[in-house]
């Protein structure tokens, strides 16, 4: 039996981290040149650097402002002509000719478009993610973008927040790993590579906290779950070398990131060391007005830049008042000297002193028959089987027919999902048109919409669609959500399947064929009642460009489905906020739930409850965090540890075997958790610590380990202090967060 030795992840990135690091603190070339540069700068042009703008499409007009050295950034230009234009006036018409950094919103693609992040981090592969994002790079870059906004690594636990499509989902483990996978595969082997873009670690910090899952809501964390929940992934991202930050629009108790110093200087610049710069997000820095902490532009301009703020995302306060606030000693031109100097180390390192032109004459990379392949592996790798009764899936070789039914069976624009600036629907493989590339010459593909877009409400077509399902011998319907109803201010009160998409698969049901529901959305559904209704289920967050053949390769056993859950689904929207690393409570919600109408008329007080629960549904989610099912069945060994004993400096090993328990190869995702028994604070009852992805043959057995350092179960405890508590621990290695045979070791002194 093979024995496969699994590094954590993030040790994987060790080594780069390191690397990085060296690099990533300043080399003394780099920061002679920022300082002999920083000397000739006069304040306003020190000043135009902090100064990012929007391209508005007149480059006379912008090029008179970069010019006058007003201008530092300029996103939303992706015309390679009109970048070489512009970064021409800057290197060779203004006074010291400093290159412009060009920045772009690439999310999950630039032209060849992958899963949403919330699909990426369900394939629990961080090599998808870095994948993804290098293709993106290469393809960005080709058009003279140099700087992303991503990785969006906002622990995000509530599914009405339609930003929790962008984000790695719930789990502050798998966003570390996913988030700094992603900075990896922006910014390459070197920065000034010329495919290499600068990441940038956002939204700093606690936007998916979101009150009400209502976008640039106010958020309420305490520094203690800041520090063990929220901060970790982006300390991650900090520690693999990202290039920039970003400031998040959420007053966290009572205080905008925009102008929050204990973030941005205490824990950013000096905690972690983060050398590179930190831009605002869209006019955050002015809405600090709206928030109500200071009065004016003037006000918000010294109150960002004395915050940590380096650059401003499109409000233009620092230019207009940083001078005037810098005479009435508001601000220290020592300040901004620290803000030019983080804006000159990122474009020195990015080499666009030396290579500022991108070149016009480069064939295209766009949709290069390798980058669709990946974005292929990535989409079957994000969907997620969630149910296959009667194995109804991988559909059989002996079918004659298929129906495809549902507003989102070709849907190329909302397949693609949210954050789309560049990718273009005509490129789009939806499922219908693989369907008939594939398998049109085997089968007979009758398709129906039944409904026009995901909101329609209008049932006349639903008739013909189940005629159409009638016919054929199995039925796939394809709902979800279109790709607008998640992203930035998108969001949710009801999170059931909109317009009469439920009605549609009920329909579909009654017919008594076998019926897969394939769902295509940006967030986690409500879908009990339909996968009641459905025998299998397979869940596909908006799959970008090449869902259609990713998803037919999974519906005909071409490759098996192997995501797994990255949010925990729920029952309904009244269970939010629901995730597996809860903390315990005074009285746990029990196994014991009665439903409401068994609970006896004119019960007595105390009959019913007595614990943390819901008496009407319950806390069991729909679907645990971790969840996914194969087509083949898998079975976890007992864990075996290296020691029953550690201390603060040992590396726990844990091993087990795995078997393929099936007939079907197929991938599945090994998962450990952790649980801190007894601490000086309440802990989670579980916290996912370790996962890797495990291939095996029907009947294939290995021995798994993991590496688990000691060191890795700190937290910021009573004492403020990020530290490992001695005391009993349990551990669990499984399939889910709600499986697996507990085992335990102690952390001694
Ligand atoms: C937006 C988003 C941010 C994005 C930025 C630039 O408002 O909040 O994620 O990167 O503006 O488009």
């Amino acid at each position: 039996m093979k024995t496969i030795k699994i590094l954590s992840a993030c040790l994987l990135l060790l080594p780069l981290a390191s690397c990085t690091q060296m690099q990533y603190k300043g080399d003394a070339v780099t920061e002679q040149k920022v300082e002999a540069l920083l000397s000739k700068m006069t304040l306003e042009e020190k000043i135009g650097q902090m100064n990012q703008i929007s391209s508005y499409g007149n480059i006379e007009d912008m090029s008179g402002l970069i010019k006058k050295g007003e201008i530092g950034s300029i996103l939303n230009e992706v015309d390679p002509v009109r970048v070489n234009a512009l970064q021409r006036v800057a290197v060779e018409e203004s006074r010291l000719g400093i290159p412009l950094l060009m920045a772009r919103d690439v999310i999950h693609g630039f032209k060849t478009i992958f899963p949403i992040p919330l699909g990426q981090a369900a394939s629990f592969d961080p090599q998808v993610a870095e994948d993804g994002a290098r293709i993106a790079a290469i393809e960005a870059s080709s058009v003279g973008v140099r700087w992303t906004f991503a990785p969006m690594i906002d622990i995000s636990r509530d599914p009405r927040w339609g930003r929790i499509a962008e984000s790695c989902g719930e789990d502050t483990y798998l966003s570390s790993v996913m988030g700094a996978a992603m900075v990896k595969g922006f910014q390459g082997d070197s920065l000034n590579s010329p495919t290499s873009i600068a990441a940038c670690a956002k939204h700093f910090v606690g936007y998916g906290a979101s009150e009400g899952g209502r976008d640039y809501n106010s958020t309420f964390i305490s520094e203690r779950s800041l520090r063990n929940v929220y901060f970790p992934p982006f300390e991650a991202a900090a520690k693999a070398g990202v290039a920039t930050f970003m400031t998040s629009f959420n007053d966290n108790d009572g205080v905008p990131s925009t102008g929050n110093n204990f973030i941005l200087r205490e824990v950013l610049r000096n905690e972690w060391g983060f050398d590179g710069l930190v831009v605002t997000d869209w006019n955050s820095a002015r809405e600090m007005i709206a928030h109500g902490i200071v009065a004016d532009d003037k006000e918000a301009a010294a109150q960002a830049v004395n915050a940590g703020v380096d650059m401003e995302m499109v409000s233009y306060t620092f230019v207009k008042y940083l001078p005037e606030q810098i005479k009435a000693g508001k601000v220290k031109e020592a300040v901004i000297d620290e803000a030019v100097r983080n804006i000159l180390r990122v474009k020195f390192r990015l080499g666009l002193f030396d290579n500022p032109y991108v070149d016009e004459k480069r064939p295209s990379v766009m949709y290069d028959e390798s980058h669709l392949a990946a974005a292929k592996r990535a989409a079957e790798e994000s969907a997620i089987l969630l149910k296959n009764d009667k194995e109804v899936l991988p559909l059989k070789e002996n079918i004659r027919s298929i129906a495809i039914i549902g507003p989102m069976a070709d849907a190329p624009h909302d397949q693609l999902g949210t954050w789309i600036f560049d990718g273009e629907k005509s490129h789009t493989k939806t499922p219908l048109t693989a369907a008939r590339e594939m398998y049109g010459n085997k089968l007979q593909i009758i398709y129906e919409q039944g409904l026009a877009y995901s909101r329609d409400k209008n049932t006349a077509g639903i008739s013909k669609a189940v005629s159409a399902a009638q016919r054929a011998d199995v039925v796939v319907a394809f709902v979800g959500e279109e790709s607008i109803l998640s992203g930035e201010a998108h969001c949710l009160a009801d999170l059931n399947l909109q317009g009469a998409q439920s009605e549609l698969i009920a329909a579909l049901a009654k017919i008594g064929k076998p019926l897969i529901t394939v769902v295509m959305a940006g967030r986690q559904l409500t879908i009990g009642k339909e996968a009641e209704a459905s025998d299998a289920v397979l869940y596909s967050f908006h799959p970008g460009t090449m869902g259609g053949p990713a998803i037919v390769d999974l519906l005909f056993g071409k490759s098996v489905p192997s995501g797994k859950t990255p949010v925990t689904f729920l029952k309904t929207v009244g269970q939010v906020p629901l995730y597996y690393a809860h903390n315990n409570s005074g009285r746990p919600a029990s196994s014991h739930f009665k439903p409401l109408d068994q609970v006896p008329l004119e019960a007595s007080q105390t009959s019913e409850g007595s614990s943390s629960s819901y008496m009407d549904v319950g806390v069991a989610p729909l679907y645990p965090f971790g969840y996914g099912l194969s087509y083949t069945t898998f079975k976890f060994g007992k864990p075996q540890l290296s020691s029953k004993e550690l201390s603060g400096k040992d590396v726990l090993t844990v091993t087990f075997d795995l078997e393929n328990t099936g007939k079907y190869e197929g991938t599945e995702v090994a998962q450990l958790y952790v649980q801190d028994k007894v601490a000086s604070v309440t802990r989670p009852v579980k916290e996912l610590k370790r996962f890797t992805r495990v291939t095996l043959k029907p009947g294939e057995k290995k021995n798994v380990s993991f590496e688990l350092p000691i060191s890795e179960l700190a937290f910021w405890n009573l004492d403020k202090v990020k530290t490992v508590e001695p005391g009993d621990f349990g551990l669990w290695v499984g399939p889910d967060s709600q499986t697996g045979e507990e085992v335990f070791f102690k952390v001694v002194d």
